[in-house]
């Protein structure tokens, strides 16, 4: 299918019908960018329902791991769906999630042997490890960082602190949860040069909060994202992972990696926390794990996970439709795709580094794997945030068919699936550029 093929306006007239439909009937709070209506997908292609064909580096929110439906996983799903669709894994066994669990514990960075805890989503993901944080360790606060996405169900939602409309109308949210400034030392949340910032943003935990705030032995976890997704895709410096693996260990804190968005091999690993080579107690993992549907899952020490039945427990998580997917995802992510993150990411982001020389209007280019943010500022000096600019070259993006979303105030994020070729990276770059270009004259 040759990529991309825009034959109507956007939206064409069908799409235009069933967003008129949406309009009446469903939630308001959903942020629609730009008015795409998908029809069907393979791969990194969607074609829309006016036979519009777009090339995808959003993958769902950075869900299509192995892209579209993938033969190999809807193969998956329809063996296990002809045999069953549900049975609850909380209170029955079946192979699949087993299987699964076998699986994570095989891949996840964590020495010594894991369980794992099956829900459905991110947020329920993280959920599951604020509780159980809170079970093991008999400690009640929490600390995460601004900037962080972790969800929008009430314990989540109070760990979110991403744009404050996520959190606007909503509280009280859970109280015994405090804010640390993130390490993005692009923008140092503390006004000082690169060169310090990792180290001083671990300070802020150690001499601030500790000191004023909350003693830290009654910090039962820290919880934080390798790579901030919402909040920009914002790499976490290794050096800071590792002062903030020895911090917690230190005060027997439990330090919790939400790998909801850079897991499941999009960072070029199969989790963004190996760069670092920190081994944290929990992971919470989502999104990517099963190419599109909904799983969460909550991976911790053994150790750790000790709580009794009736503790925690979900009906229809681990269904055993999306382990079966999952299942053929793991497989697929092992045998190419991390390995394709790793070297298409490489490529995407040099290509899109380089269109820095000709766009002033980009600040800066970062990320890791299939993982790329591309942070638009009005001026590389002052950074003054391009938050109009960066709105609308992703909608001019979309019109020449490229699909990528906004992440935190004034960055373009590219997640796209794992299966993108180089050839498609230079697609994206080149309709980039051109979006760059169209919004450039409007200035
Ligand atoms: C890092 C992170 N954690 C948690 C979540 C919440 O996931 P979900 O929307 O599946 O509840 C997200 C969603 O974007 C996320 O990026």
């Amino acid at each position: 299918m040759s990529v991309p093929s825009i034959r109507t306006a956007l939206p064409g007239p069908k799409a235009k019908a069933l967003i008129d439909r949406d309009s009446t009937v469903v939630s308001p709070s959903y942020t629609r960018g730009y008015p795409l209506v998908i029809e069907r997908g393979s791969g990194a292609i969607v074609e829309d329902v006016d036979g519009n064909v777009f090339l995808d580096c959003a993958a769902g929110i950075a869900v299509n791991a192995t892209g579209h439906s993938h033969p190999d996983v809807v193969k998956a799903i329809t063996e296990q769906a002809g045999k069953f669709l549900h049975m609850s894994g909380t209170d029955f066994y079946y192979e699949p999630q087993v299987r699964l669990a076998e699986e994570l514990a095989a891949i996840t960075p964590i020495a010594g042997g894991v369980r794992s805890f099956f829900g459905n989503s991110g947020t329920e993901a993280v959920e599951a490890c604020l509780k159980l944080s809170r079970y093991a360790s008999r400690r009640q606060n929490i600390i995460a960082f601004l900037g962080g996405f972790h969800g929008r169900s009430m314990g989540s939602l109070s760990l979110t602190a991403s744009k404050a409309i996520q959190r606007q109308g909503f509280g009280p949210l859970m109280p015994g949860v405090y804010h640390a400034p993130f390490p993005d030392c692009y923008r140092c949340p503390l006004g000082l040069n690169t060169a310090d910032c990792a180290a001083e943003c671990l300070d802020f935990i150690d001499h601030q909060l500790f000191a004023h705030v909350v003693t830290p032995d009654e910090v039962a976890a820290v919880v934080i994202e390798p790579i901030q997704g919402e909040g920009g895709y914002v790499v976490a410096p290794d050096q800071f992972l590792q002062r903030l693996r020895e911090l917690t260990s230190e005060h027997g804190i439990l330090l919790v990696a939400d790998e909801v968005q850079s897991g499941m091999g999009r960072s070029g690993k199969m989790f963004a926390i190996e760069f670092s080579g920190v081994e944290p107690d929990m992971m919470a993992i989502a999104k990517g794990i099963a190419s599109g549907l909904p799983l969460g899952v909550t991976v911790a020490r053994a150790g750790l996970m000790a709580w009794p039945p009736g503790a925690h427990a979900s009906t229809f998580g681990g269904n055993p439709v999306s382990c079966a997917a999952a299942l053929a995802t793991i497989k697929l992510l092992k045998d190419s795709l991390v390995a394709n993150a790793a070297a298409v990411g490489a490529h995407l982001q040099t290509g899109l580094r380089s269109l820095m020389e000709k766009h002033p209007l980009i600040g800066d280019v970062r990320g890791r794997g299939l993982m790329i943010g591309v942070e638009l500022v009005r001026d590389r000096q002052t950074k003054e945030r391009a938050v109009n600019e960066r709105n609308a070259v992703v909608n001019a993006a979309f019109q020449r068919g490229l699909l990528v979303l906004g992440a935190g105030k004034n960055a373009v994020r590219f997640s796209p699936p794992l299966v993108l070729t180089k050839e498609q990276a230079d697609i994206a770059v080149r309709i980039f550029d051109e979006a760059l270009s169209e919004v450039g004259r409007r200035r």
